[in-house]
Protein backbone atom coordinates (compact mmCIF):
# COMPACT_ATOMS: atom_id res chain seq x y z
CA UNK A 1 0.00 0.00 0.00
CA UNK A 2 1.52 3.32 -0.53
CA UNK A 3 1.46 5.79 2.37
CA UNK A 4 2.16 10.32 1.97
CA UNK A 5 4.45 11.38 4.38
CA UNK A 6 3.88 15.54 4.83
CA UNK A 7 6.01 17.66 6.72
CA UNK A 8 6.48 21.35 6.56
CA UNK A 9 8.49 22.70 4.07
CA UNK A 10 11.45 24.11 6.11
CA UNK A 11 11.91 23.34 9.72
CA UNK A 12 14.51 25.21 11.70
CA UNK A 13 15.69 24.01 14.83
CA UNK A 14 17.76 24.42 17.74
CA UNK A 15 19.49 27.86 19.52
CA UNK A 16 18.89 30.82 17.38
CA UNK A 17 16.74 29.11 15.39
CA UNK A 18 14.54 32.09 15.70
CA UNK A 19 17.12 34.58 14.02
CA UNK A 20 17.51 32.25 11.24
CA UNK A 21 13.98 31.86 10.51
CA UNK A 22 14.03 35.20 9.02
CA UNK A 23 15.79 34.49 5.82
CA UNK A 24 12.84 32.65 5.09
CA UNK A 25 10.11 34.64 6.50
CA UNK A 26 12.02 37.73 4.74
CA UNK A 27 10.22 36.72 1.09
CA UNK A 28 6.56 35.51 3.05
CA UNK A 29 4.27 38.59 2.43
CA UNK A 30 4.44 42.04 3.48
CA UNK A 31 2.52 42.32 6.64
CA UNK A 32 1.66 39.37 9.06
CA UNK A 33 -0.94 39.10 11.81
CA UNK A 34 1.25 37.25 14.60
CA UNK A 35 -1.38 34.60 16.56
CA UNK A 36 -0.57 34.64 19.61
CA UNK A 37 -1.68 34.16 23.57
CA UNK A 38 -1.41 36.92 26.67
CA UNK A 39 1.28 35.03 28.32
CA UNK A 40 3.54 35.15 25.36
CA UNK A 41 3.19 38.61 25.34
CA UNK A 42 3.91 38.70 29.18
CA UNK A 43 6.98 36.57 28.96
CA UNK A 44 8.52 38.96 26.05
CA UNK A 45 8.34 35.74 23.73
CA UNK A 46 6.42 37.97 21.55
CA UNK A 47 8.73 40.66 21.46
CA UNK A 48 11.54 38.73 20.85
CA UNK A 49 9.95 37.84 17.64
CA UNK A 50 9.09 41.43 16.62
CA UNK A 51 12.48 43.03 17.19
CA UNK A 52 13.73 40.22 14.50
CA UNK A 53 10.58 41.12 12.35
CA UNK A 54 11.70 44.81 13.01
CA UNK A 55 15.23 43.66 11.84
CA UNK A 56 14.18 42.47 8.56
CA UNK A 57 11.61 46.00 8.24
CA UNK A 58 8.71 43.41 7.87
CA UNK A 59 5.26 44.93 9.29
CA UNK A 60 2.88 42.82 11.57
CA UNK A 61 -0.26 43.59 13.45
CA UNK A 62 -1.12 41.15 17.25
CA UNK A 63 -3.69 39.12 17.80
CA UNK A 64 -2.83 38.00 21.49
CA UNK A 65 -6.55 36.52 21.89
CA UNK A 66 -6.19 32.73 22.00
CA UNK A 67 -5.73 32.41 25.93
CA UNK A 68 -7.30 29.06 25.59
CA UNK A 69 -8.10 26.14 24.02
CA UNK A 70 -9.21 28.04 20.64
CA UNK A 71 -13.20 28.43 20.11
CA UNK A 72 -14.55 29.25 17.03
CA UNK A 73 -15.50 33.13 18.08
CA UNK A 74 -11.84 33.49 18.54
CA UNK A 75 -10.95 32.51 14.97
CA UNK A 76 -13.61 34.48 13.72
CA UNK A 77 -12.42 37.72 15.41
CA UNK A 78 -8.28 36.71 14.48
CA UNK A 79 -10.43 36.90 10.30
CA UNK A 80 -11.68 39.65 10.49
CA UNK A 81 -8.64 41.39 12.16
CA UNK A 82 -6.28 39.86 9.51
CA UNK A 83 -8.82 41.84 6.71
CA UNK A 84 -9.17 45.06 8.53
CA UNK A 85 -5.03 45.13 9.06
CA UNK A 86 -4.20 44.10 5.46
CA UNK A 87 -1.75 41.39 6.17
CA UNK A 88 -1.02 38.64 3.95
CA UNK A 89 0.58 35.86 6.18
CA UNK A 90 0.30 34.68 9.41
CA UNK A 91 3.00 33.78 11.71
CA UNK A 92 1.39 31.26 15.32
CA UNK A 93 3.65 31.67 18.51
CA UNK A 94 2.72 29.98 21.62
CA UNK A 95 1.44 26.79 22.55
CA UNK A 96 -0.62 24.22 20.22
CA UNK A 97 -3.98 27.06 20.84
CA UNK A 98 -2.32 29.16 18.73
CA UNK A 99 -0.82 27.44 15.95
CA UNK A 100 -4.09 25.94 15.52
CA UNK A 101 -5.70 29.07 15.60
CA UNK A 102 -3.26 30.27 13.00
CA UNK A 103 -3.89 27.60 10.44
CA UNK A 104 -7.71 27.82 11.06
CA UNK A 105 -7.76 31.58 10.35
CA UNK A 106 -5.66 30.76 7.19
CA UNK A 107 -8.02 27.87 5.86
CA UNK A 108 -10.60 30.80 5.96
CA UNK A 109 -8.91 33.74 4.84
CA UNK A 110 -8.15 31.66 1.39
CA UNK A 111 -11.94 29.54 1.45
CA UNK A 112 -14.10 31.63 2.93
CA UNK A 113 -17.08 30.63 5.24
CA UNK A 114 -17.17 29.85 8.98
CA UNK A 115 -14.64 27.06 10.04
CA UNK A 116 -17.50 25.71 12.26
CA UNK A 117 -18.81 24.23 8.39
CA UNK A 118 -14.70 22.64 7.88
CA UNK A 119 -15.27 20.08 10.07
CA UNK A 120 -14.51 16.49 7.68
CA UNK A 121 -14.21 18.71 4.98
CA UNK A 122 -11.32 19.05 2.30
CA UNK A 123 -9.92 22.61 2.23
CA UNK A 124 -9.89 23.61 -1.44
CA UNK A 125 -7.84 26.59 -1.56
CA UNK A 126 -4.09 27.35 -0.63
CA UNK A 127 -3.59 29.32 2.63
CA UNK A 128 -1.33 32.11 2.85
CA UNK A 129 2.33 31.43 4.09
CA UNK A 130 2.37 30.03 7.45
CA UNK A 131 5.08 29.87 10.19
CA UNK A 132 4.45 28.04 13.48
CA UNK A 133 6.83 28.97 16.82
CA UNK A 134 6.01 26.67 19.19
CA UNK A 135 6.38 27.23 23.08
CA UNK A 136 5.57 24.14 24.70
CA UNK A 137 6.98 20.77 24.15
CA UNK A 138 3.48 19.06 22.82
CA UNK A 139 1.43 19.24 20.36
CA UNK A 140 3.77 19.04 17.49
CA UNK A 141 1.15 21.22 15.80
CA UNK A 142 4.10 22.90 14.37
CA UNK A 143 4.93 19.68 12.16
CA UNK A 144 1.43 18.35 11.52
CA UNK A 145 -1.53 18.79 9.15
CA UNK A 146 -4.26 18.77 11.97
CA UNK A 147 -5.88 21.77 13.82
CA UNK A 148 -8.40 21.87 16.67
CA UNK A 149 -10.95 24.13 17.24
CA UNK A 150 -13.75 24.03 19.67
CA UNK A 151 -17.47 24.93 18.24
CA UNK A 152 -18.98 26.02 21.28
CA UNK A 153 -22.38 25.86 19.86
CA UNK A 154 -22.04 22.27 19.64
CA UNK A 155 -19.74 21.78 22.54
CA UNK A 156 -17.23 19.73 19.74
CA UNK A 157 -13.98 19.80 19.51
CA UNK A 158 -13.42 19.90 15.62
CA UNK A 159 -11.00 17.78 14.33
CA UNK A 160 -9.69 19.19 10.74
CA UNK A 161 -7.32 17.52 8.51
CA UNK A 162 -5.79 18.32 5.65
CA UNK A 163 -2.36 18.47 4.25
CA UNK A 164 -3.12 22.23 3.39
CA UNK A 165 -3.11 23.29 6.89
CA UNK A 166 0.90 22.35 7.12
CA UNK A 167 3.01 25.28 7.96
CA UNK A 168 5.65 26.44 5.25
CA UNK A 169 8.11 26.96 8.26
CA UNK A 170 8.37 25.24 11.55
CA UNK A 171 10.96 27.16 13.62
CA UNK A 172 11.83 24.77 17.03
CA UNK A 173 14.18 27.02 19.47
CA UNK A 174 13.97 25.17 22.65
CA UNK A 175 15.19 28.58 24.47
CA UNK A 176 11.29 29.34 24.43
CA UNK A 177 9.97 26.58 26.25
CA UNK A 178 12.19 27.55 29.04
CA UNK A 179 9.28 29.31 30.94
CA UNK A 180 6.62 26.55 30.79
CA UNK A 181 5.42 25.86 34.50
CA UNK A 182 5.89 22.24 35.81
CA UNK A 183 2.27 21.51 35.41
CA UNK A 184 1.44 22.53 31.62
CA UNK A 185 5.48 20.56 31.62
CA UNK A 186 3.91 17.75 32.05
CA UNK A 187 0.34 17.54 30.53
CA UNK A 188 2.54 18.91 27.37
CA UNK A 189 5.15 16.32 27.57
CA UNK A 190 2.52 13.63 28.35
CA UNK A 191 0.52 14.77 25.06
CA UNK A 192 3.67 14.11 22.82
CA UNK A 193 4.23 10.32 24.48
CA UNK A 194 0.36 9.60 23.72
CA UNK A 195 0.95 11.18 20.29
CA UNK A 196 4.12 8.66 19.98
CA UNK A 197 2.94 5.60 21.18
CA UNK A 198 -0.40 6.61 19.36
CA UNK A 199 1.50 6.96 16.06
CA UNK A 200 3.36 3.83 16.50
CA UNK A 201 0.35 1.04 17.55
CA UNK A 202 -2.13 2.67 14.82
CA UNK A 203 -3.40 0.78 12.06
CA UNK A 204 -1.88 2.95 9.84
CA UNK A 205 1.70 3.28 10.80
CA UNK A 206 4.06 2.47 8.38
CA UNK A 207 8.29 2.71 8.30
CA UNK A 208 8.63 6.67 7.86
CA UNK A 209 6.43 7.35 10.87
CA UNK A 210 7.48 4.56 13.05
CA UNK A 211 11.12 6.15 12.83
CA UNK A 212 9.65 9.58 14.25
CA UNK A 213 7.83 7.31 17.02
CA UNK A 214 10.13 5.30 18.58
CA UNK A 215 12.71 8.35 18.40
CA UNK A 216 9.93 10.61 20.27
CA UNK A 217 9.73 7.61 22.82
CA UNK A 218 13.13 7.34 23.82
CA UNK A 219 13.50 11.30 23.64
CA UNK A 220 10.53 11.25 25.80
CA UNK A 221 10.78 8.70 28.42
CA UNK A 222 14.53 10.33 28.90
CA UNK A 223 13.99 14.00 29.61
CA UNK A 224 10.48 14.06 30.25
CA UNK A 225 11.41 13.71 34.53
CA UNK A 226 14.47 16.16 34.18
CA UNK A 227 12.82 19.17 32.36
CA UNK A 228 9.17 18.94 35.15
CA UNK A 229 11.87 18.82 37.91
CA UNK A 230 14.14 21.70 36.02
CA UNK A 231 12.84 23.66 33.70
CA UNK A 232 15.79 25.49 32.90
CA UNK A 233 17.38 22.48 32.03
CA UNK A 234 18.23 23.68 28.48
CA UNK A 235 19.71 20.31 26.85
CA UNK A 236 16.45 18.45 28.24
CA UNK A 237 14.26 21.47 27.32
CA UNK A 238 16.10 20.72 23.73
CA UNK A 239 15.24 17.03 23.44
CA UNK A 240 11.47 17.54 24.47
CA UNK A 241 11.41 20.21 22.22
CA UNK A 242 12.38 17.61 19.30
CA UNK A 243 10.50 15.17 20.62
CA UNK A 244 7.65 16.66 20.35
CA UNK A 245 8.38 17.72 16.49
CA UNK A 246 9.06 13.93 15.80
CA UNK A 247 5.74 12.71 17.83
CA UNK A 248 3.72 15.41 15.86
CA UNK A 249 5.44 14.44 12.34
CA UNK A 250 4.45 10.52 13.13
CA UNK A 251 0.89 10.46 14.22
CA UNK A 252 -0.17 13.59 11.57
CA UNK A 253 0.65 11.05 9.04
CA UNK A 254 -0.37 7.68 10.65
CA UNK A 255 -3.14 9.08 12.96
CA UNK A 256 -3.71 9.27 16.78
CA UNK A 257 -5.95 6.41 18.10
CA UNK A 258 -8.62 5.67 21.05
CA UNK A 259 -6.59 8.27 23.83
CA UNK A 260 -6.98 11.24 21.50
CA UNK A 261 -10.58 10.06 20.46
CA UNK A 262 -12.12 9.99 23.85
CA UNK A 263 -9.74 13.05 24.85
CA UNK A 264 -11.26 15.53 22.57
CA UNK A 265 -14.97 15.48 23.73
CA UNK A 266 -13.57 15.51 28.11
CA UNK A 267 -11.85 19.00 27.13
CA UNK A 268 -14.65 19.90 24.61
CA UNK A 269 -17.29 19.41 27.46
CA UNK A 270 -15.10 19.81 31.14
CA UNK A 271 -12.69 22.31 29.73
CA UNK A 272 -9.83 19.76 30.87
CA UNK A 273 -6.42 21.25 29.25
CA UNK A 274 -5.38 18.44 26.36
CA UNK A 275 -2.44 16.90 27.93
CA UNK A 276 -3.96 16.37 30.88
CA UNK A 277 -7.56 14.33 29.39
CA UNK A 278 -4.51 12.27 27.79
CA UNK A 279 -2.47 11.86 30.65
CA UNK A 280 -5.56 10.31 32.53
CA UNK A 281 -7.06 7.95 29.56
CA UNK A 282 -3.84 6.33 29.24
CA UNK A 283 -4.61 4.39 32.43
CA UNK A 284 -7.66 2.41 30.86
CA UNK A 285 -6.47 2.64 27.19
CA UNK A 286 -3.12 1.46 27.61
CA UNK A 287 -4.38 -1.98 28.96
CA UNK A 288 -7.15 -1.85 26.60
CA UNK A 289 -5.21 -1.35 23.25
CA UNK A 290 -2.54 -3.62 24.50
CA UNK A 291 -3.55 -7.45 23.26
CA UNK A 292 -4.41 -5.76 20.16
CA UNK A 293 -0.33 -4.12 19.45
CA UNK A 294 1.63 -6.34 22.00
CA UNK A 295 4.45 -6.89 19.47
CA UNK A 296 4.79 -3.11 19.08
CA UNK A 297 4.41 -2.23 22.57
CA UNK A 298 6.98 -5.00 23.40
CA UNK A 299 9.40 -3.18 20.53
CA UNK A 300 8.97 0.23 22.71
CA UNK A 301 10.19 -1.36 26.14
CA UNK A 302 13.71 -2.70 24.45
CA UNK A 303 13.66 1.19 22.98
CA UNK A 304 13.12 2.16 26.15
CA UNK A 305 15.43 0.49 27.94
CA UNK A 306 12.75 -1.22 30.10
CA UNK A 307 12.86 -4.85 28.61
CA UNK A 308 14.60 -7.34 30.45
CA UNK A 309 16.11 -10.41 28.63
CA UNK A 310 14.52 -13.08 28.24
CA UNK A 311 11.14 -11.51 28.91
CA UNK A 312 8.19 -12.69 26.62
CA UNK A 313 6.75 -10.40 24.43
CA UNK A 314 3.57 -10.39 26.45
CA UNK A 315 5.91 -9.26 29.47
CA UNK A 316 7.76 -6.91 27.71
CA UNK A 317 4.60 -4.63 26.47
CA UNK A 318 3.07 -4.87 29.98
CA UNK A 319 6.54 -3.64 31.57
CA UNK A 320 6.25 -0.80 29.04
CA UNK A 321 2.52 0.30 29.79
CA UNK A 322 3.54 -0.23 33.59
CA UNK A 323 6.28 2.47 33.19
CA UNK A 324 4.37 4.59 30.69
CA UNK A 325 2.10 4.79 33.70
CA UNK A 326 4.85 4.95 36.53
CA UNK A 327 5.84 8.14 34.13
CA UNK A 328 2.10 9.94 34.01
CA UNK A 329 2.04 9.02 38.12
CA UNK A 330 5.13 10.73 38.50
CA UNK A 331 4.08 13.92 36.99
CA UNK A 332 1.19 14.01 39.43
CA UNK A 333 -1.23 14.46 37.06
CA UNK A 334 -4.96 16.11 38.54
CA UNK A 335 -7.59 12.95 38.31
CA UNK A 336 -11.00 14.61 37.11
CA UNK A 337 -11.99 14.61 40.41
CA UNK A 338 -9.48 16.51 41.63
CA UNK A 339 -10.16 19.22 38.20
CA UNK A 340 -13.44 19.28 40.38
CA UNK A 341 -15.91 16.90 37.44
CA UNK A 342 -19.34 16.21 39.32
CA UNK A 343 -19.57 12.39 38.78
CA UNK A 344 -23.34 12.97 37.85
CA UNK A 345 -21.96 15.18 35.15
CA UNK A 346 -19.61 13.15 34.11
CA UNK A 347 -21.78 10.17 33.68
CA UNK A 348 -24.51 12.00 31.78
CA UNK A 349 -22.00 12.93 29.46
CA UNK A 350 -20.47 9.70 28.68
CA UNK A 351 -23.73 8.93 25.65
CA UNK A 352 -22.82 12.19 24.04
CA UNK A 353 -18.72 11.88 24.51
CA UNK A 354 -19.33 7.87 23.06
CA UNK A 355 -20.59 9.18 20.22
CA UNK A 356 -18.63 12.68 19.24
CA UNK A 357 -15.17 10.09 19.85
CA UNK A 358 -16.34 7.55 17.64
CA UNK A 359 -17.52 10.80 15.03
CA UNK A 360 -14.13 11.89 15.22
CA UNK A 361 -12.73 8.55 13.55
CA UNK A 362 -9.64 8.33 15.69
CA UNK A 363 -10.83 5.20 18.02
CA UNK A 364 -10.98 3.10 14.41
CA UNK A 365 -7.35 3.50 14.46
CA UNK A 366 -6.31 1.30 17.11
CA UNK A 367 -5.02 -2.22 16.65
CA UNK A 368 -7.93 -3.11 18.81
CA UNK A 369 -11.13 -1.43 17.38
CA UNK A 370 -13.26 -0.38 20.30
CA UNK A 371 -17.49 -0.70 19.70
CA UNK A 372 -19.76 2.27 21.02
CA UNK A 373 -20.12 0.12 24.46
CA UNK A 374 -16.70 -0.74 25.40
CA UNK A 375 -15.36 3.08 24.47
CA UNK A 376 -18.92 3.46 27.11
CA UNK A 377 -17.32 1.25 28.97
CA UNK A 378 -13.57 3.23 29.24
CA UNK A 379 -15.22 6.21 30.57
CA UNK A 380 -16.99 4.50 33.45
CA UNK A 381 -13.76 2.94 34.27
CA UNK A 382 -12.12 5.82 33.95
CA UNK A 383 -13.87 7.59 36.65
CA UNK A 384 -13.96 4.87 38.73
CA UNK A 385 -10.31 4.60 38.92
CA UNK A 386 -9.86 8.38 39.63
CA UNK A 387 -6.91 8.43 37.42
N1 LIG B 1 -2.78 20.41 15.79
C1 LIG B 1 -2.34 19.35 16.39
O1 LIG B 1 -1.71 18.51 15.75
C2 LIG B 1 -2.61 19.17 17.84
C3 LIG B 1 -2.12 18.04 18.52
C4 LIG B 1 -2.38 17.92 19.87
C5 LIG B 1 -3.10 18.91 20.53
N2 LIG B 1 -3.58 19.98 19.84
C6 LIG B 1 -4.35 21.06 20.49
O2 LIG B 1 -3.43 22.00 21.05
C7 LIG B 1 -4.07 22.65 22.15
C8 LIG B 1 -3.18 22.57 23.38
O3 LIG B 1 -1.92 23.13 23.15
P1 LIG B 1 -0.82 23.18 24.33
O4 LIG B 1 -0.93 21.93 25.12
O5 LIG B 1 0.49 23.51 23.73
O6 LIG B 1 -1.36 24.32 25.26
P2 LIG B 1 -1.78 25.84 25.06
O7 LIG B 1 -1.27 26.41 23.79
O8 LIG B 1 -3.25 25.91 25.29
O9 LIG B 1 -1.01 26.50 26.29
C9 LIG B 1 -1.27 26.05 27.61
C10 LIG B 1 -0.87 27.11 28.61
O10 LIG B 1 0.54 27.24 28.63
C11 LIG B 1 0.92 28.60 28.49
N3 LIG B 1 2.22 28.65 27.82
C12 LIG B 1 2.50 28.29 26.54
N4 LIG B 1 3.82 28.44 26.29
C13 LIG B 1 4.37 28.92 27.44
C14 LIG B 1 5.69 29.31 27.80
N5 LIG B 1 6.72 29.19 26.97
N6 LIG B 1 5.89 29.77 29.05
C15 LIG B 1 4.86 29.86 29.94
N7 LIG B 1 3.60 29.53 29.65
C16 LIG B 1 3.35 29.06 28.41
C17 LIG B 1 -0.20 29.22 27.71
O11 LIG B 1 -0.27 30.62 27.93
C18 LIG B 1 -1.42 28.51 28.27
O12 LIG B 1 -1.85 29.11 29.45
C19 LIG B 1 -5.38 21.94 22.37
O13 LIG B 1 -6.44 22.68 21.81
C20 LIG B 1 -5.20 20.63 21.65
O14 LIG B 1 -6.42 20.06 21.26
C21 LIG B 1 -3.33 20.12 18.52
FE1 LIG C 1 -2.51 15.68 21.35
Amino acid sequence: MANLFSIPKNIVTGAEALQKSMAYIEGYGKKALIVTDEAMVKYGNVGKLTAALDGIGKKYAVYPAINTEPTHAMIDEGVALYAEEGCDFLIAIGGGSPIDSVKAIGAVVANGGSITEYAGKKIELLLPRLVAIPTTAGTGSEATKVSIITNTDTDVKMLLSDPKLMVDLAVVDPVFTLTVPPAVTAATGLDALTHAVEAYTSVKAFPMTDIFAVSAVKKIFANIQAVYTDGSDVAARGEMANAALEAGIAFSNSSVTIVHGMSRPIGALFHVPHGQSNAVLLSVCLPYLKPGAVERLNDRAHTAGIAEPGMAPDEGAEAFVAATLDIVKSLHVPSLQQLGIQEEDFFKAIPKMTEDALASGSPGNTRRSPSKEEIESLYRELWASGA
